[in-house]
Parts: C-alpha cells; structure tokens; sequence
C-alpha cells in the first residue's frame, strides 16, 4: 500500500524456507529437501532476520521448505513472529505431522496444506501414500481453530482432481487454492510430460471459476482466474522478461511486484524476488551480505510478469486492485 502511495520499495510479503528438510520427495518439488543435516538459518539467525524484516516494514511472513513442521523450534518462530513482533504468519506443510503437530501452531494466523486431490489422485501426484493422515491433520487443524488453506498442484495426472477438492472443501470448511505446475528454467522432461497444455489449463482454470461461481470456499479472486485462464504465451516460456519487447497486443499483463514488495529467502539465506527463480537467477545471500544489500540487489533480476496463480493474486492485492480486495476481505474470517 505504502509503495503504491509513496513509490518506495519494503519487503511487505516475504516467504522464508525455513528448512531444506524434508519428510517426502515430490517428484515435481521445486525445493531442495534433504540437503543438509542442521538448518543454515538456525533459531538466532531467525530471530535477527525477524528483526531485520519488522524494521523494513514487513507485514506478512510464509514459512515453508522443505517441510517447515521437521523443525524443532518451529513453534518458537511462529511465538516471535506473531506475538513478539505482532506480524501475520503462514505456514506451508505437506500434512504429514499436522495432527501429531497441531500444538506447535497455536497462535499462526493460518496454514497452507498441499492437498492434490482425492486419496488415489493425490497420492498418485506425490507418490507418497499419505493422504489419510494428512486429511486427519486438516482436520485436527480445524477442530483447534486453525484457518486451513488447501494448495493443489495441477499437473497432467491429476487434472480431474477440481471437483474432488471443491465438494470437499464445503464438507470440511476449508479455502481451497489451486496452482499451475512450475518447471523451472530448465526443466527436465518428467516435469515437461506433467505439464498441461495451454487448452487443458483453460479448461481446468474454467472449472475452479464456475465453482467458484456456485460460491465454493475456492481463494483467488475472478480476476487472477481470468487471467491465468486467458494467459496467451506457451508454456514452460511462460515468464516475461522486463527485455521480452511487446505484449499481446489484447491481454494486459498485471506486472509482477516481486523484489518492490515481497521476496523469498531460501533455507540457505539467498533473497530472490519469488520461489520460482530461486536457485535460477543470480542473487546475493543476506548472511553473507546483509539482508539491506540483498534486497536492493533485487531490482536487477529482470523480471516483468508470469503465470503464477499466488503471485498474481498477491500482485493484484500489493497494488491495490479492488477485485483482489473485495475477494480477501469476503473471505477475511478464514485467514
Ligand atoms: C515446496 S512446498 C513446501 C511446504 C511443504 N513441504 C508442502 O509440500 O506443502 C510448498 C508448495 O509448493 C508446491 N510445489 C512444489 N513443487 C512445485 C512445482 N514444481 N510447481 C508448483 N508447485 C510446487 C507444493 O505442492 C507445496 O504446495
Ligand atoms: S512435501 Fe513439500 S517440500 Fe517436501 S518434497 Fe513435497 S513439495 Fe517438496
Ligand atoms: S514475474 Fe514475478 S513471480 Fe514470475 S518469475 Fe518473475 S519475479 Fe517471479
């Protein structure tokens, strides 16, 4: 709000990979799990970029991963984010350790559950067979207050997986969210074969709006479904350079706000504009460098606007766009 009046930069929104761990491989899994044993970014280490950040101005943190529950002091994080620095706070999980869990969230204002369609569409996308627990964990969550937010993956082997989620997302009383595959810069062909084509994607987007429509608990406002649906250039070149010349001429690119007012911290400390380019473009690492210096170096990444489901929503809302208002706020008492 204060770059769209002022025209100053501050890391409104900022998601940190709290941990390169984790508990399950995902074959589509942009993170780098498993790496190392400890977490670079340790308790203090934490604690000062909390600090840092609330001094710039941040209102908004994700934890995510790897899987941000594997970490012990994890609840600690949560207590000095919420209640010591009085910032929203998300957290990301695969479900797993939800129930087993559910104490270390009291006090985070909502979670975000990977959730990839029914029992068989999902543990066919995550080739892992823990749909039951994670469907126990949601549950848990809900029962103890906690505002859930189910993120389904899109990808050719669970396509169909829309209608599942939407009925299921009533029943239960949770916000449902869908997003495209990513595939990196470059991607490797298992993930291009799971890649949905330009007229699948249409099709499905077109969907989640019609239920949407029939007032299902789906997240994302109308605007940011049109325009993914409407999205004209192919897959996976879907991201334009601020250097790529002229747009289509009859679709009007919401730019991306990535670097002005929001970033992400990988589980090593390196501060991108978003987690899509991580590990993908050249960036500076605030342990090394100073979270300041990292952040104002974030302008030379040359980024303009991609199709990306939670960065165009969370775009459409950083500069204001009352469609994205009107959508967060109907929808207010779930997060
Ligand atoms: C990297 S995970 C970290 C949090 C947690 N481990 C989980 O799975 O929810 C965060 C989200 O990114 C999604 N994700 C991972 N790889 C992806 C990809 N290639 N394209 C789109 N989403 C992806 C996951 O499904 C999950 O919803
Ligand atoms: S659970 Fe999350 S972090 Fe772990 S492999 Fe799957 S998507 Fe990646
Ligand atoms: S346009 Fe924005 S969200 Fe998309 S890849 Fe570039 S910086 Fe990331």
């Amino acid at each position: 709000m204060r770059y769209k009046l002022q025209k100053r930069r501050f890391p409104a929104h900022v998601v940190i990979s709290v941990t390169n761990r984790c508990n399950l491989s995902c074959p589509y899994c942009f993170s780098r799990y498993a790496v190392n044993k400890e977490d670079r970014l340790n308790t203090e280490r934490m604690i000062s970029l909390i600090d840092e950040l609330q001094k710039k101005g941040t209102g908004y943190i994700n934890l995510t991963g790897g899987e941000p529950l594997t970490r012990r002091d994890i609840k600690d994080i949560i207590h000095y984010i919420t209640r010591k620095k009085g910032i929203k706070c998300s957290l990301s999980t695969n479900g797993t350790l939800l129930d087993e869990k559910i104490e270390v969230l009291r006090g985070i204002d909502s979670i975000n559950v990977s959730l990839d369609g029914n029992e068989e569409q999902h543990n066919r996308n995550r080739q892992s067979q823990q749909y039951g627990k994670i469907i126990k964990g949601i549950e848990a969550a809900l029962a103890n207050n906690i505002p859930v937010t189910t993120c389904t993956v899109l990808t050719k082997s669970n396509m169909d997986c829309v209608d599942d989620i939407a009925e299921l997302s009533k029943k239960k009383g949770f916000l449902a969210v869908f997003h495209l595959l990513r595939v990196g810069l470059k991607p490797n062909e298992d993930l291009l074969r799971q890649q949905m084509s330009r007229r699948e994607i249409r099709d499905v987007v077109q969907r989640i709006i019609d239920y949407k429509k029939a007032r299902y608990p789906i997240y994302y406002s109308n605007k940011t479904h049109a325009y993914i649906r409407d999205w004209p250039y192919e897959h996976p070149s879907c991201m334009l350079r601020k250097d790529d010349g002229q747009a289509e001429k009859n679709f009007k690119i919401i730019p991306c706000v990535c670097g002005d007012l929001s970033c992400f911290i990988d589980g090593e400390g390196s501060v991108y504009p978003c987690v899509i380019l991580s590990g993908q473009v050249k960036v500076l690492n605030f342990l090394e460098a100073g979270f300041e210096n990292a952040w104002n170096f974030l302008p030379h990444v040359r980024c303009r606007a991609c199709s990306f489901f939670f960065q165009t929503e969370l775009n459409l809302l950083l500069s204001l766009s009352p469609a994205a208002w009107k959508n967060f706020i109907t929808n207010s008492d779930r997060f």
